[in-house]
């Protein structure tokens, strides 16, 4: 298979799904929508949610039934993006290629449409859909997403990157705060895939495993780029990690040692996926271009 066309129609299909399910700016809420669609729609690789397609169709599930659940995880993520950048956080002008939702429309409008975001997700995950899903998986589903951006999870890790800037941390720690920053999301979009697709425990577990070590190579990888790109190529600072002494792989091991640990956490990623067939192919190519992407 082809990751380049798969990763190519799978992105205009979300693009598509996103535009339908997304209010538009009219009314007095214009202002506020129009911020929540300028991030949502400024780019973005839309990783999350092809990965929760790409997990259904590995178990022979058509991931097209249950488009407005994987829409779910681009809102929720560009929610952690658009408060990632603010002042108070990263402190970043540029995003996606464009200006941020702050530089845009100012900080309090940015924080609302964080929250708005936030918010419209956990609706998408409610929504009905074409493809059967049974009371008891929707309630998981959205248990499990809670938990995943929770304080346990996505929130918990950015508290932690802030925490640690400037501060000497162990590699456990470390090891955590990528996981919980950025790998419990991309764990959570497989996970729900996985229950779309009727998963069985074992093939469950696999995912999981699957989805907790591409999580981490997402973040090692993003790290590797903050040093190693450039911001044009980027559509977002780069450099910016050292300037704020953030608590990163290649700070913490330098550029070769973190690249290895990035093959070998890829490599886990992989061996997880050994009981399943060439359904699972995507998911396979997926694991390898969070390594090789450049962007
Ligand atoms: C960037 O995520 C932030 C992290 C969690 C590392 P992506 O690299 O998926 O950003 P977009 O969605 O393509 O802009
Ligand atoms: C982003 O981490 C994590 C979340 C948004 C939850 P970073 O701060 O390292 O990501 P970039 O480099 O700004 O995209
Ligand atoms: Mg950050
Ligand atoms: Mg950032």
């Amino acid at each position: 298979m082809d990751i380049k066309t798969y990763l190519a129609d799978k992105k205009k299909i979300v693009e598509q799904a996103l535009a339908d399910n997304m209010p538009t700016a009219e009314g007095p809420l214009a202002p506020h929508i129009e911020a929540m669609r300028y991030s949502l729609f400024a780019g973005g690789k839309r990783v999350r949610p092809i990965l929760c397609m790409a997990a259904a169709e590995a178990l022979k599930v058509d991931p097209l039934l249950y488009l407005p659940i994987a829409c779910a995880f681009e809102c929720i993520h560009t929610y952690s993006l658009i408060h990632d950048d603010l002042p108070a956080m990263d402190n970043d002008d540029l995003r996606r290629g464009k200006p941020t939702c702050h530089k845009v429309f100012g900080e309090a409008e940015a924080i609302l449409a964080g929250d708005g975001l936030l918010t419209y997700g956990f609706e998408l995950l409610t929504l009905p859909c074409p493809g059967k899903l049974s009371p008891e998986s929707r309630l998981r589903i959205i248990n499990l997403v809670a938990r995943a951006i929770g304080s346990q999870g996505m929130v918990g890790g950015q508290a932690l990157d802030i925490a640690s800037e400037g501060e000497k941390i162990s590699f456990e720690t470390l090891r955590y705060l990528h996981s919980c920053k950025t790998g419990a999301l991309i764990t959570a979009a497989v996970q729900v895939g996985a229950i779309l697709g009727q998963a069985t425990d074992q093939e469950f577990t696999a995912l999981t495993t699957y989805g907790n070590n591409i999580g981490l190579a997402f973040q090692i990888k993003d790290d590797l780029l903050n040093v190693e790109s450039t911001t044009e190529k980027l559509g977002k600072a780069a450099g910016s990690d050292a300037e704020l002494d953030k608590a990163t792989y290649p700070a913490f091991f330098g550029i070769e040692e973190t690249r290895k640990k990035g093959r070998n956490v890829v490599d886990k990623a992989l061996a997880a996926l050994e009981i399943f067939d060439s359904l699972c192919d995507p998911l396979r190519e997926l694991a390898q271009y969070i390594l090789y992407r450049t962007k």
